[in-house]
């Protein structure tokens, strides 16, 4: 069993690029490099060409995900374990490989009806990365872009399926019995981060991801950010807190595309050699995140 080794890039569908645009940079910190046409930008946080690309079709949601391997034979090996796993992988187009700036990828399509890439070949951006706002920058290298959650239709297929096929490991299992039934998420990771995918089963969720994280590399960052976001009138979903599973110290913010950005620092990491699953019986964090639980338990089977 190979493994994908970090999360290298998202694309998401937008309607408002303005906006978009206004967040990344005056908020999040992050640099907007121009697309190949007017429907297509990019985001950048560290030495990448892009972490995100932007893609102006209306969707507003998650377009595709992209996990990074080391190179060719690594590649070949992880879609072989797809289709022995009894998934279809394709290969991807010359437009879509140059589009993301890789030397190739294969993709196929996750249990959530996510377009997954995998590629090898990230484009290295010599020039240093500068945030467009004071701050200290990305926690990103070997750990990737951060991590997504996302709405899963079912858990134990997501799981198999991440797991058996693509290499990442458990970090941990929660369920929590809410009014509405029981709620169950699943952490996943493939490096050091704790998790670089994550899933709450909502099969009646309207949008495919729920939020993306990115790890500033100052307490300092995640402090001035939630004050551009009071002072820009960019809503706070979820307030500061410390997650009870990552010990991420976090807070969410809303986007123009209508789900939520997590903007954290000090994350703990995972060494597989000496890492036993967790499991978790409450949505609480150690302090804060106050709005969490309610945003978690309006997620339970009988809640619409
Ligand atoms: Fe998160």
């Amino acid at each position: 069993m190979v493994s994908v080794s970090q999360l290298g890039y998202v694309g998401i569908g937008i309607s408002d690029e303005k906006a978009w645009h206004d967040l990344a940079t005056n908020i999040l910190g992050m640099q907007v490099v121009p697309g190949d046409d007017k429907s297509t930008s990019y985001l950048r946080m560290d030495e990448y060409h892009h972490r995100m690309e932007l893609r102006l079709n209306g969707s507003d949601d998650l377009e595709f995900v992209g996990w990074e391997v080391p190179d060719s034979a690594i590649l070949q090996r992880v879609a072989q374990q797809i289709e022995e796993g009894g998934m279809k992988v394709t290969a991807g187009t010359r437009d879509e490989v140059d589009d993301r700036r890789a030397i190739d990828l294969i993709k196929c399509v996750d249990p959530n009806g996510i377009s997954t890439e995998v590629f090898w070949g990230h484009p290295v951006n010599q020039q240093p990365f500068h945030p467009a706002r004071p701050m200290s920058g990305f926690k990103t290298g070997d750990m990737g872009l951060g991590h997504i959650l996302v709405h899963a239709r079912s858990l134990d297929e997501s799981v198999r399926f991440y797991r058996d096929l693509l290499g990442f490991r458990i970090s941990d299992f929660t369920d929590v019995n809410a009014p509405g039934g029981k709620v169950r998420l699943a952490f996943l990771h493939c490096n050091a981060r704790h998790h670089s995918i994550a899933f709450i089963e909502a099969p009646r969720a309207p949008k495919r991801i729920n939020h993306i994280l990115f790890e500033c590399n100052s307490l300092n960052d995640v402090g001035s950010g939630r004050d551009l976001c009071l002072s820009r009138g960019v809503p706070v979903a979820i307030d500061l807190g410390c997650h009870m599973n990552d010990h991420m110290v976090s807070f969410y913010m809303a986007n123009p595309s209508n789900f939520a950005l997590e903007y954290g620092w000090g994350g703990r990491t995972i060494d597989d050699a000496s890492w036993q699953v967790e499991h978790y019986t409450a949505f609480d964090s150690i302090w804060g995140h106050a709005q969490l639980r309610d945003v978690v338990a309006s997620m339970a089977p009988g809640k619409k």
